[in-house]
């Protein structure tokens, strides 16, 4: 295609077409057309500029996917110093500034804009002829860095300015931020990538603003919001409202929060309603900041040497702190969790000083990787429980070590088990560990275990921090004059009490199993295995392939109730409860659920298809046992190639052979299907 006037025009409409449509997406939310549409007409622009390179010009919407990565960045010159502002944390910083600035005015009342004060970078926009031509960020206030090429990535900047009704140069200035949830997901992409997370979005919008690649800046979700402006030719407005409302029709995005206040009492009333929005607002914002409206009275007003006098930032207390991991030790939950806390350096993080923080499981704190000795930063938003967001790796001493989970219960010395699939460690001697001791007696009493009345939570507290009870086993030693002894505990109830202790010692075995507080092991399991056994020490006694027979019993569960009774502790407890007289009607095993239920297996040779452990694997799996030795008690003997002595016997004893394709088949027909 020569270039002629169609071409142009067509170029011309597109670029309208998609700047329109950027605006409506990422300005107004509100897109028109879908985004495959979207990228047709991008592609087409594309095309017809690749063919014409001359055509291409910086405001076109094919210059927002970045180019080629600088050397480094170049300086801008701010023709109107960017100055930071002051703070104020009370409300009596707030009306000293509110009075002086009436005091020079000599006004009863000033009109301020309140907006949140966004935790992000700012930069200065700089538009000539309505096209963006300069991007630099604010650096010492008067000189910045060039990042022209990474601010056309921003989708919520229009490289052109809308309408026509712009001065010939303005600077507009505001803060680029990632919002939290972008934030979110463009960590776990990084978590996903094994890539290292940012601390918080402040960090991230910075590190993506400061790339020298802007092909990579492009792929981070930047938004802008202008909160001022540098020099403008002529006057565009006689308040900062109007200005904002000004900049808002030329394609910008204001945020929503910002509102008028006509006294510093209507100030700090924006202040807390915005404060108590916090945590529901899109982006991260640290305080809110109050600007006099009316540009005549800023004129009055003017600047101190670093900020001007017009405006005040109130800050919000902070959320995030540093400081440094002193020990992570593992705490056990009343449920036998046992959950890695960090125990920091205290430190004082919005509002409230936090000396430790839940790192929840050895996954997080892998993840995370905090070790003790490093410097963290540490988070409190709102109600929510402090958090380490993340380790400044650059501080960490020398020689750390990666955190381990013990092996030992550190309050009873009893094993430390990761179920299969949990995230959790547990210790798994519930009925002994005294960090588990109110929740075992609370579960051991309630209504669906041993039913015992009267022993409610508060008693069970006090009975256990007495140390009158250590175990469940304790609860049947109980005399009337220690329960006399507690709280609010009279000789009658003392009495009923202790009479329905004596009743809950009659029970079934169902309720029994269902006491210890197993993990995983509820009223419904609890059953299963009463029926399935029949009998605790069936029970207590079963492999965990054994236990996989029961229904509704998979690995998960099987393992914990298999290292449950592991803890010879947990044993002794069981066996006091049982001299102190607990007891129920036992069973029968309900054998029909078990094909190879008291059948005897003893293997002689090698098989082809199975390895002496996984021949064992299967038949224990179906309830049979594998011994080494053939007797008369042995069912069968599995015969495979250079059988020995063992063949010898069996056949003398006339004990049924099974050659490798009939165990094969026997396994194969006894399967559950
Ligand atoms: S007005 C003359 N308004 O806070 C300076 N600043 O601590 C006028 N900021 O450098 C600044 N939100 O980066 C203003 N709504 C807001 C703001 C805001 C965030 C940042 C800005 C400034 C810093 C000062």
């Amino acid at each position: 295609m020569t270039v002629n006037q169609d071409l142009l025009e067509k170029i011309a409409t597109l670029r309208e077409e998609i700047n329109h449509h950027n605006y409506r997406y990422y300005v107004l939310d509100s897109p028109l057309i879908s985004d495959a549409a979207f990228d047709r007409l991008l592609s087409e622009l594309q095309a017809l500029e690749q063919s014409h390179p001359e055509l291409i010009t910086p405001d076109s919407p094919t210059q927002r996917v970045g180019a080629a990565p600088l050397r480094q960045f170049s300086s801008v010159q701010h023709s109107v110093p960017m100055l930071s502002l002051d703070n104020a944390f009370t409300d009596k910083d707030v009306e000293e500034f509110d009075r002086r600035a009436r005091d020079k005015l000599k006004h009863a009342q000033l009109n301020y804009t309140v907006e949140p004060k966004l935790d992000g970078l700012s930069v200065s926009l700089r538009y000539e002829n309505g096209v963006l031509v300069r991007a630099g960020t604010r650096g010492d206030g008067s000189v910045g860095e060039d990042v022209t090429a990474n601010i056309r990535t921003i989708k919520s900047i229009p490289l052109k300015l809308q309408n026509k009704d712009w001065p010939a140069i303005l600077e507009v200035r505001g803060e680029v931020v990632i919002n939290k949830n972008d934030f979110t997901r463009l960590n776990d992409e990084r978590i996903a990538r094994h890539e290292s997370v940012f601390a918080n979005p402040r960090n991230a919008a910075a590190g993506s603003l400061r790339q020298l690649d802007s092909r990579i800046t492009a792929t981070r979700p930047l938004t802008f919001f202008p909160w001022g402006w540098g020099e403008i030719s002529t006057t565009i407005a006689s308040t900062h409202s109007q200005t904002m409302e000004r900049l808002k029709a030329w394609g910008f995005k204001l945020g929503e929060e910002a509102r008028l206040a006509q006294s510093i009492a209507a100030c700090l009333d924006a202040y807390g309603d915005i404060g108590t929005r916090r945590e529901a607002l899109p982006y991260e914002i640290d305080g809110v900041v109050y600007k006099v409206d009316d540009l005549a009275a800023r004129e009055i007003l003017g600047f101190t040497s670093r900020a001007p006098r017009w405006a005040i930032a109130h800050k919000f207390p902070a959320q995030e702190e540093t400081t440094i991991v002193e020990k992570i030790i593992p705490s056990v939950g009343r449920t036998g969790v046992i959950t890695p806390v960090a125990m920091l350096r205290p430190v004082q993080v919005g509002g409230v000083v936090v000396s430790r923080a839940t790192l929840h499981n050895v996954d997080e704190v892998q993840r995370k990787d905090v070790r003790e000795g490093d410097t963290v930063i540490v988070r409190r938003a709102g109600d929510v429980i402090p958090e380490i967001v993340g380790v400044i790796l650059e501080q960490r001493p020398q020689h750390t070590a990666v955190w381990q989970m013990p092996d030992k219960c550190p309050v009873c010395s009893a094993e430390v088990v990761r179920l299969p699939h949990e995230s959790a460690h547990r210790c798994m001697a519930g009925l002994y560990c005294a960090a588990q001791r109110r929740g075992a007696v609370g579960h051991f009493a309630s209504r669906h275990a041993l039913d015992i009345e009267g022993l409610g939570e508060k008693i069970i507290k006090q009975l256990v921090e007495s140390e009158m009870v250590k175990t469940i086993a304790d609860c049947y030693g109980l005399t009337k004059e220690q329960l006399v002894s507690l709280e609010r505990m009279g000789e009658k109830s003392a009495e009923n009490l202790l009479f329905a202790i004596q009743k809950s010692n009659a029970t079934t075995l169902a309720r029994f199993i269902y006491a210890l507080g197993i993990s995983q092991v509820g009223e419904a399991t609890a059953k299963q295995l009463a029926t399935h056994f029949g009998s605790l020490d069936a029970l207590m006694e079963a492999s965990e392939e054994a236990l996989q027979l029961v229904q509704d019993v998979g690995p998960v569960v099987a393992s914990s109730i298999h290292h449950f009774f592991a803890q010879p502790h947990n044993r002794e407890v069981i066996q006091r409860l049982r001299d102190a007289g607990v007891h129920w009607q036992e069973g029968q095993p309900a054998t029909q659920h078990i094909p190879f239920a008291n059948k005897t297996f003893v293997l002689t040779g090698s098989l082809e298809s199975y390895s002496r452990d996984e021949a064992k694997e299967h038949i224990e799996a179906l309830g049979g046992k594998v011994v080494g030795s053939v007797s008369k008690k042995t069912d069968f003997v599995v015969v495979g190639n250079d059988a020995g002595s063992k063949l010898e016997k069996a056949q003398q004893l006339g004990i049924v052979l099974l050659d490798e394709q009939a165990f094969r088949e026997m396994l194969r027909s006894a399967a559950p299907n």
